[in-house]
């Protein structure tokens, strides 16, 4: 007997199945680049093609993982079909290059590709086990937590830790991030990688900073991504915070519904793009403020904001909680992981593990 599994993304309709990045990463963890023209290649109209652009789509690869029902709404194709017929062939190219799997993997298949997933080091050994390697790539991978908790903190370290060689537990590659809560601080990036030898000023060459304005303007840095991603050949997009935009702009009950689904397809286009170009998606996420507990949730956890929109979109949920000088993270949600928790410190090195008793032995090694 054959079992068959089919995996997508989104509930929405009308969305392609998810796409496998296929493509073994090379010694330096890189994956070759789709030059932009080659939407050309796909015997387009040219007026096709401009419209394409103006919603940002460039390339075979963002076209591989667009919405069908945006390009009907937006692109002037005459019906649902066509649109969904327009990014098969968009797949069915990238299959044929070779860069993306068919179809239908055997499960032992996607074993093999997952083990060419990288992973980047969070700053602490035990965060690192904790996670199973570190924060994935073809994975968004959500930090929660209070205000204070930590999370710009790891994103920080993980922009000093992503632009390090593979065998020094980065990802060998640049840094998107996009800063929606005005908290970015080149000064503390420079603070955390010189405290661990690492050349400052060449991590900051690095990092590419996108100041976002409003929610509009995050959902048009989202949509055009995978051009960026390509651009600045980034292998970690940081997205600090993710919704707390939309929180701020759809206030009332009757604006709920329009959030949510502008959240969505924005945190859809995320995981795809983690997907498709091989990287890794950090976002981060606060917790509903609980004065007397009353947001907790039956765990006496806080609850994370955004719904289950985000729940569902991420891949893994990671809460941070303050506990004194430390903290502690709690895998709250993830494919294969046990629910789970660790500790670690935030001091000049960014995140870093507890200073153990004298006699303690780890043995887990340090990047
Ligand atoms: N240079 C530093 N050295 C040590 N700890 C720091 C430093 N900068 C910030 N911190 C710690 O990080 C906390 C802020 O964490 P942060 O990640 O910014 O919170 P949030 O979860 O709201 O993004 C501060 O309260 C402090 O404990
Ligand atoms: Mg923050």
């Amino acid at each position: 007997m054959i079992i068959l599994i089919i995996c997508t993304l989104s509930p929405r309709l009308n969305v392609p199945p998810l796409i496998i990045w296929s493509q073994i990463a090379n010694d330096t963890g890189r994956c070759p680049m789709l030059p932009f023209q080659v939407l050309r290649s796909l015997e387009l109209q040219q007026s096709l093609i401009s419209r394409l652009k103006n919603i940002g789509i460039e390339s075979i690869s963002d076209l591989a993982i667009s919405v069908p029902q945006d390009l009907f709404e937006h692109c002037g194709i005459t019906d649902e079909r066509s649109a969904l017929d327009l990014v098969m062939r968009a797949k069915k190219a990238l299959t044929e290059s070779g860069t993306l799997a068919k179809d239908f993997s055997t499960a032992d298949n996607l074993l093999e590709r997952r083990r060419n997933l990288l992973k980047c080091s969070t700053g602490s050994s035990r965060l690192n086990s904790f996670l199973k390697g570190g924060i994935e790539t073809q994975a968004m991978t959500e930090i929660a937590g209070e205000y204070g908790g930590g999370k710009t903190q790891l994103c920080y370290t993980l922009c000093v830790t992503a632009t390090l060689p593979l065998n020094k537990g980065g990802l060998n590659g640049n840094v998107i991030f996009v800063d929606t809560e005005n908290t970015f601080r080149s000064e503390r990036v420079h603070q955390i990688a010189e405290n661990r030898g690492i050349n400052p000023d060449k991590i900051l060459q690095k990092v590419f900073v996108c100041k976002v304005l409003n929610a509009g303007h995050l959902e048009m840095v989202a949509q055009q991504l995978g051009k960026s991603i390509e651009e600045y050949d980034a292998k970690l997009v940081i997205v600090d915070s993710i919704i707390s935009l939309h929180r701020a702009e759809f206030t009332g009950r009757e604006t709920l519904a329009e959030r949510q689904k502008r959240l969505n397809i924005m945190l859809n286009k995320l995981l795809r793009l983690a997907e498709v170009h091989n990287v890794a998606v950090v976002v981060t996420n606060q917790v509903q403020s609980q004065p007397d507990n009353f947001f907790a949730d039956a765990s006496g956890l806080p609850k994370v904001t955004g719904g289950n929109i985000l729940g569902h979109a991420s891949t893994y949920r990671i809460l941070l909680r303050k506990a004194g000088r430390h903290r502690i993270a709690i895998m709250l949600d993830s494919p294969y992981h046990a629910y789970d928790q660790t500790k670690f410190m935030i001091n000049e090195k960014g995140v870093y593990d507890i200073e153990e008793p004298r006699g303690y032995r780890n043995s887990e090694p340090e990047w």
